[in-house]
């Protein structure tokens, strides 16, 4: 049988975006299962995380499975030289999975085409980051009620912002309006555009946020991504371009919820964090039971 992987999040159907959410549900009512006896599930981080690789490495541990991998590439023999397609056909003769964050767009596809175990991505470069979608669909669907015809404010460093990006394409199904709000030289990049012009949404783009706050379901806030940029000094431009503040909540919708993929900057203030319209550590919480839907669907075990 050919491998399910999970490389981008247009890879998946409506269907199977709706079934995995569905498990993560039943993953929050029962969290711990022993459904991953006896299976091992490699995480390759070749760029930090906490919450992706915690709440994956959470997701297994809940599941009975065991989990190798490593943290960084310098304590890996890709310090030496060793190519990604040798690390993957080698962690693949390890695992019954494997879990990879790279710095270079199209790094994971290209694992999924060497390796006889599915891949799935967490996190190419500015690219994807399909599983972070996942948990912020869920978030989403669990404060909303529903994932259509929602208004969905996306804001700050939409050009690299892979969690913009996939999420941007998932919400193509459900009939969203959008809203992107970034200083001009972190624009949404054009490719996203043309993906929403050829499935006829509409969409709009500013530069305050103001604007836009009030008639927001969602206002999905993301950090300015330095690691990206090549000069510092662009860094240093937007750095500071925006800063959600708790009295800016003030006339915003009553079902309104604040996202972010996390980590912060200081692009939230942290008063906001007692504001009952923020929603962004349960949502990292929600990673670990989309990750056990993700795991389980992948192997066939649900
Ligand atoms: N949201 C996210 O990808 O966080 P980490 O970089 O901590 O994994």
């Amino acid at each position: 049988m050919e491998n399910k992987h999970l490389i981008s999040i247009t890879d998946y159907t409506k269907e199977e975006i709706f079934k995995i959410l569905d498990l993560a549900e039943d993953f929050e009512k029962n969290p711990n299962q022993n459904l991953l006896n006896n299976k091992v599930v490699a995480t390759l981080f070749f760029e930090p995380s906490t919450r992706t690789r915690l709440s994956f490495e959470s997701a297994i541990s809940r599941l009975g499975g065991k989990y190798i991998g490593f943290t960084d590439a310098s304590s890996s023999s890709v310090s030496k030289g060793e190519s990604v397609k040798d690390t993957i056909m080698t962690v693949a003769n390890y695992s019954d999975l494997i879990v990879m964050r790279h710095p270079i767009e199209g790094s994971a596809r290209w694992a999924s085409e060497v390796s006889r175990v599915p891949i799935v991505n967490a996190g190419d470069g500015a690219n994807q980051h399909p599983t972070q979608t996942m948990l912020d669909l869920y978030s989403i669907r669990k404060t909303q009620g529903t994932l259509d015809n929602l208004n969905v404010c996306f804001v700050g460093d939409l050009k690299y912002g892979r969690t913009v990006h996939s999420l941007l394409q998932a919400m193509a199904m459900f009939n969203t309006t959008y809203n992107f709000v970034s200083p001009k030289e972190l624009r949404i990049p054009d490719e996203y555009k043309l993906y929403l012009d050829k499935k006829g949404l509409e969409y709009q783009e500013h530069r305050e946020l103001d604007e836009v706050i009030k008639s927001a379901d969602i206002i999905y806030m993301t950090r300015i991504q330095r690691e990206r940029f090549s000069d510092p000094m662009e860094y240093e431009k937007t750095k500071n371009a925006y800063v959600l503040k708790n009295n800016m909540l003030e006339e915003t919708k009553e079902n309104m919820k604040v996202l972010h993929p996390l980590p912060r900057v200081n692009e939230i203030d942290t008063d906001v964090d007692e504001n009952t319209k923020a929603y962004y550590f349960t949502q990292a919480l929600n990673g670990v039971y989309t990750r056990q839907a993700i795991i389980t669907y992948i192997l066939g075990l649900k």
